[in-house]
């Protein structure tokens, strides 16, 4: 029996008739940018995360760079941040032109260690940029303590966190903004690139409004600041808000079947991903770590079972990014967990048979 990891094609068989309906409407409209789906998006995402604006982009990476740049953040400026991630918040953070600062990630959670901060900051540490990895927050209480203790703005990595919550706050409240990716494979995924900032702060959204679309604020073709071209297409937004009306279903099922991995490898010398208290989980990824990793991935790989390995390598290993960290050793958690992790597969399409064989792939492997 096959498992793939993802199944994007399903999501569209699921939803085929509204999907077609809708790119149908956009490409006959005329309309492409800056359109009704885009402006509705930006305000049901807002809503969604109960904050007061939403600024519809191109992509996550690219909201990160634009919540970077409309908080001032440039040469001279620290950002702590983690190192066991995708690239996008530290490759931002340098092309700001400022220093990304590690500390390392608590095991239990693969998050920000929050009792790490306060030795990492300096006169040049203007923010902390938390990474809300594998659908659910990080230690937000220990973030924000840290922060009010150091005068710092905190910047949020939601790329993975839409629709997460912590005591019921969405991400998106903790800090300045949220920054969102709706790449394919996330939760709310588009038919491409996609991404979204949430923030609270009229005048901070004001300045990345303006700058996704050239700096362009008060009037068309004056420039009050050095932007981009980063606004989100009309057909993204129309897909997206297509896929917003099942996403959470799509949730409630990866929840069903993270309970069934929880059920099925509980007895096994594996640790497994718990919920931190006061977050609900939107179960992006389903991660295990095992030193014999490197064995479990080709094991599965022969039951026809697909894994994932996010992430390998950890950000300061990586040519561009070694000079910022301290080198093999100095971050003792991000690098055990890069060399021992694995992701199961958890897209919302598979079926109970398909978990149960990844979950005895998994049983039989240790056994
Ligand atoms: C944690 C994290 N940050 C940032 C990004 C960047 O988002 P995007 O791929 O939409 O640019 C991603 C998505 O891949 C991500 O997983």
């Amino acid at each position: 029996m096959r498992v793939p990891f993802y199944d994007i094609k399903a999501q569209y068989d699921e939803l085929a008739a509204p999907l077609d309906k809708v790119v149908h409407e956009v490409i006959s409209s005329g309309v492409y940018a800056l359109g009704p789906h885009h402006n509705a998006l930006e305000r049901e995402i807002a809503e969604l995360h109960g904050c007061k604006h939403g600024i519809a982009l191109n992509s996550g990476t690219d909201a990160l760079r634009i919540m970077m740049d409309a908080q001032g953040i440039g040469p001279g400026d620290e950002v702590i941040t983690t190192a066991f991630t995708f690239v996008a918040s530290t490759e931002t953070i340098v092309q700001t032109g400022a220093t990304p600062v590690f500390v390392d990630v608590d095991p239990s959670t693969f998050m920000i260690d929050t009792s790490l901060i306060d030795a990492a900051v300096t006169e040049r540490t203007k923010a902390i940029l938390p990474i809300h990895l594998f659908g659910q927050l990080c230690d937000v209480r220990g973030v924000t303590a840290a922060a009010e203790r150091n005068s710092l703005v905190v910047l949020e990595d939601a790329a993975q966190a839409i629709g997460c919550t912590y005591e019921g706050t969405p991400s998106g409240n903790f800090g300045v903004a949220a920054g969102f990716s709706f790449y394919v494979t996330k939760n709310l995924g588009a038919a491409g690139d996609a991404g979204m900032i949430v923030t609270n702060d009229d005048e901070y959204a004001a300045r990345a409004r303006a700058i996704r679309i050239h700096g362009m604020g008060r009037e068309r073709y004056y420039y009050d600041y050095v932007g981009y071209t980063s606004r989100m297409d009309e057909i993204q937004a129309a897909v997206l808000r297509v896929k917003l009306q099942r996403m959470a279903a799509w949730n409630e099922r990866r929840a069903e079947i993270a309970a069934i991995y929880l059920d099925r490898l509980s007895g096994l010398d594996l640790p497994l991903p718990s919920i931190q208290p006061g977050n609900n989980h939107t179960w992006h990824q389903f991660a295990v770590t095992t030193p014999r990793r490197n064995e479990l991935m080709p094991f599965l790989r022969e039951r026809q079972v697909d894994s994932m390995i996010y992430y390998p390598v950890p950000l300061h290993f990586h040519a561009p990014y070694a000079r910022f960290g301290g080198g093999e050793g100095s971050l003792p958690e991000t690098e055990r967990i890069s060399r021992e992790v694995l992701n199961l597969p958890i897209h919302p399409h598979l079926t109970d048979e398909q978990v149960e064989h990844v979950a005895r792939s998994v049983v039989d492997f240790f056994a």
